[in-house]
């Protein structure tokens, strides 16, 4: 008998027999405990408490997670407005964007929703359409990133996101110039964070609040480090709310200023309370030398992490068998990079798993965060999946259809000379 991080098998078979494989699982027990968790820390002036957006858009997670008293951080205008349409309030949305079109900047000044710029340019071009002595948020990059790969780091030297935390000067001066007032001040140094790292963010982010004497809101991002499998370490949220607590209560004591802090997790959420639920399609094997594979009908169109960052995944096939073989396992694109048991190096790596067969259910846990949301849409033609969502009492809800045929097809045009 297998463990499940939030499934077990006479679920499994319930929902396999309803629905075709392969589909996402969420379950809404998992993301509220998780919320409730975060909600916990001690900050001792007070927190808001933002859902990364990108880590999983759904309506229905976006809902899940209001509920419980999160606010937003959207990576894009377009996740401003797939948050709108929700219907959550313009005010509880922060827009932290690497890339901000005039066109809609405007939309998001007339709706109220908060901006954080993250460039020089940025804040010149929304002081151009804000109204004078507006308030805003700032993000600086404060020379110091963390991340589980170069990819996921986002801060230092080598990192384009944020201003200098050198350039404060020049901030202050172009704010001023134009009318508007920094009064929330943001930094986010990578996914994958370990706590120390947290500690040293803090307090080099609060030694640029000490140059901005409007500034009331510190936003510390996301990053919390979860453990998806065994021989990982999460970070613990009680170590980190307390580390954090502690920095901004020795500030208070040393400056009188007394920080609200905001905090922006996205895996924490929602990566272990996701799972992909997929079949063995067939089984390979090249030779004496060489490999066992278990080709899965799941591929990296919909689930990339391992292919972008070797970022391991636990597969677990749902077989009762006591025999352990070494198997490699492979998804359904026609590239050998799409591979779920992958080394660091990026090579192949078995994994020694209970004897399987064709047409047995594999289960791919730590899938709730940048899996369905970051899928690849549509490589090889292979139609998006279908979501769903475990309520309180493990009933399961559509919150996504399966894409069909047409849906894929709906916007190519087929120009008249053809
Ligand atoms: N705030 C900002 C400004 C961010 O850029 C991010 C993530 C977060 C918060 C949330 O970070 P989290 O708590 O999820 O680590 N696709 C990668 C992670 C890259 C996320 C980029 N920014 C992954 O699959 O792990």
């Amino acid at each position: 008998m297998q463990n499940f991080t939030f499934l077990n098998n006479q679920l499994i078979s319930t929902l396999t027999d309803e629905y075709h494989t392969p589909f996402y699982v969420y379950s809404q027990k998992e993301i509220e405990k998780q919320c409730q968790a975060i909600l916990a820390i001690p900050a001792p002036f007070g927190l808001t408490a933002r859902y990364a957006i990108k880590a999983n858009p759904n309506t229905a997670i976006l809902k899940i997670i209001e509920n419980t008293g999160f606010h937003f951080d959207a990576s894009s205008e377009y996740e401003v407005i797939r948050c709108l349409k929700a219907g959550i309030a313009a005010d509880k949305i922060q827009l932290t964007s690497q890339e901000m079109s005039s066109e809609h900047l405007e939309l998001i000044i007339k709706e109220g929703v908060r901006f954080n710029a993250c460039s020089l340019e940025q804040l010149r071009r929304y002081a151009a359409l804000a109204p004078r002595n507006s308030e805003i948020s700032i993000r600086i990059n404060p020379g110091l990133g963390s991340g589980s790969s170069r990819k996921t780091n986002v801060g230092g030297p080598s990192s384009s996101f944020g201003i200098w935390y050198e350039q404060v000067e020049e901030v202050k001066a172009l704010a001023e110039e134009c009318g508007l007032r920094i009064t929330r001040l943001h930094s986010h140094v990578g996914s994958g964070a370990d706590p120390a790292v947290w500690e040293r963010a803090a307090s080099l982010t609060l030694a640029v609040a000490r140059q901005l004497p409007e500034v009331k809101t510190l936003n510390l991002g996301g990053g919390f480090k979860v453990a998806r499998h065994a021989g990982e370490v999460s970070t613990s949220i009680e170590a980190v709310g307390q580390t954090v607590a502690d920095v901004l209560k020795k500030e208070a004591e040393e400056t009188g200023r007394n920080y609200h802090l905001e905090l922006e997790p996205g895996t924490f959420l929602v990566a272990n309370a996701g799972s992909l639920v997929c079949s063995i399609d067939d089984i390979t094997h090249t030779g004496d030398d060489g490999y066992t594979f278990l080709k899965i009908n799941a591929g990296m169109d919909m689930l990339t992490r391992p292919a972008l960052y070797a970022a391991h995944h636990p597969c677990i096939p749902v077989s009762d068998s006591d025999e352990q073989v070494e198997y490699v396992i492979t998804g359904h694109c026609c590239e050998s990079g799409d591979l779920f048991s992958v080394s660091a190096d990026d090579t192949l790596e078995p994994r020694l798993l209970p004897k399987s067969n064709i047409g047995d259910t594999v289960i791919i846990e730590g899938a709730g965060a940048y899996c369905a949301s970051m899928s690849l849409k549509n490589y090889n033609s292979f139609p998006q999946v279908a979501e769903l969502i475990l309520d309180h009492e493990d009933k399961a809800h559509i919150i996504k259809k399966r894409e069909t045929m047409e849906q894929i097809l709906v916007n190519e045009v087929l120009p008249s000379y053809l």
